[in-house]
């Protein structure tokens, strides 16, 4: 099979070409990345000589070069986004370009040439639950984005259906919640307090600390994606999450102080983001029943295998850091 992965050089992206072409080895992957601040092509530095891997610098809005890709392959696996909500804050409008802009441009593509579409979506496009409830965001969880971030995915996930509704393209769609695990900038949650911690900084709590977040392993969540991939029901969506039941920042944060040694006057309390969602929690049922799915691995191994892989990669994330500190000035 012959993969289109967009936006392969960041996070998630990155993991998944490495779990792909682990397990088929046969594949070849073409990744589509613009290099944006979140696109770091020495993830994959490991993948340079290797002949089923091609790189294209390129932006998802550009029909031409999304034309030409999508006619060669028989599957698109797409990630590129921007993702980070404090951003989408910042400067919404390049979230509605790329996000919706650009998955409108790649169906459109797709639906030229015929090609199957994984989408990968959030859980945020359901808004916020509730603390100390027992709700959980489920297939049928009606949309209510609360920031741009979440709005500008909101709109992707409708276009990908709408899609398989008015056109017929074999489409699946997989709502996540949140990673953590290598290769993750450290503009995120877990990857900034590690990385923090690890150059003298204060872990940056937002607000009450109160905040929940479903905290998905990556490799489970490319094990879900292959899942769906190859045996997802066509115009399906499939959500997938964590184990760990409601565990807020501050507790994660403890944890990882505890890891790296540290105590709690390590953690600072800064000015919450505005409209910050309180609690996710997802539903991972209907993955589970159809395809067997499950998140195997153990919160507690992953987070402390997640601070070593910082420990020991500090030429990866270090040149990445001041940039990613700078939008909070
Ligand atoms: P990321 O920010 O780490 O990586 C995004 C990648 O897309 C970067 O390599 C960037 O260069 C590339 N990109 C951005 N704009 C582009 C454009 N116009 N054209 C081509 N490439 C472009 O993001 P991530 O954390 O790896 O997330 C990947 C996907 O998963 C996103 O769609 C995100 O919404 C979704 N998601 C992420 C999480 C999470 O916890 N990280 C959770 C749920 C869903
Ligand atoms: P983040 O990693 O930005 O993911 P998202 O906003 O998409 O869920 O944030 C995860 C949680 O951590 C969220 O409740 C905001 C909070 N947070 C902090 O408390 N401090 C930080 O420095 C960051 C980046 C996030």
């Amino acid at each position: 099979m012959k993969l289109l992965v967009t936006g392969g050089a960041g996070f998630i992206g990155s993991n998944f070409i490495h779990y792909w072409l682990a397990k088929y080895p046969d594949d070849t992957i073409v990744n589509l990345d613009l290099l944006t601040y979140a696109g770091h092509l020495e993830s994959l530095s490991d993948l340079k000589n290797n002949p089923h891997y091609t790189f294209v610098k390129g932006n998802i809005t550009d029909p031409q070069i999304v034309d030409r890709l999508v006619s060669s392959v028989d599957l698109i696996v797409h990630f590129a986004a921007e993702s980070h909500v404090d951003r989408s804050i910042l400067d919404p409008l390049i979230f509605i370009k790329t996000n919706v802009l650009g998955t409108q441009i790649l169906l459109e593509a797709a639906r030229k040439h015929g090609t199957r579409f994984h989408h990968i979506g959030t859980d945020e496009v359901f808004g916020a639950l509730p603390l100390n409830s027992d709700l959980k965001f489920n297939e049928n969880t009606p949309y209510d984005p609360q920031s741009p971030y979440s709005a500008s995915k909101a709109g992707s996930d409708h276009l990908v259906r709408a899609y398989f509704h008015t056109f017929g393209l074999p489409v699946t769609i997989t709502n996540c919640s949140n990673n953590f695990g290598p290769f993750q900038d450290p503009e995120k949650f877990i990857s900034r307090m590690i990385t923090n911690l690890l150059t003298n900084q204060k872990v940056k709590v937002y607000g009450d600390g109160l905040y929940v977040r479903d905290w998905l392993f990556v490799e489970d969540h490319c094990r879900a994606i292959d899942d769906v991939v190859h045996r997802g029901q066509i115009g399906e969506t499939y959500l997938v999450g964590g184990l760990t039941e409601d565990i807020n920042n501050l507790q994660i944060a403890q944890k990882v102080l505890k890891h790296l040694g540290k105590d709690e006057s390590e953690i600072e309390y800064v000015t919450d983001r505005p409209g910050h969602d309180r609690r996710y929690a997802v539903d991972w049922t209907k993955i589970n029943r159809e395809l067997g799915w499950e998140p195997t691995k153990d919160f507690d191994a992953c987070l402390k295998a997640t601070v070593d892989w910082y420990l020991s990669h500090e030429d990866w994330w270090k040149p990445l850091k001041s940039q990613s500190e700078a939008i909070y000035k």
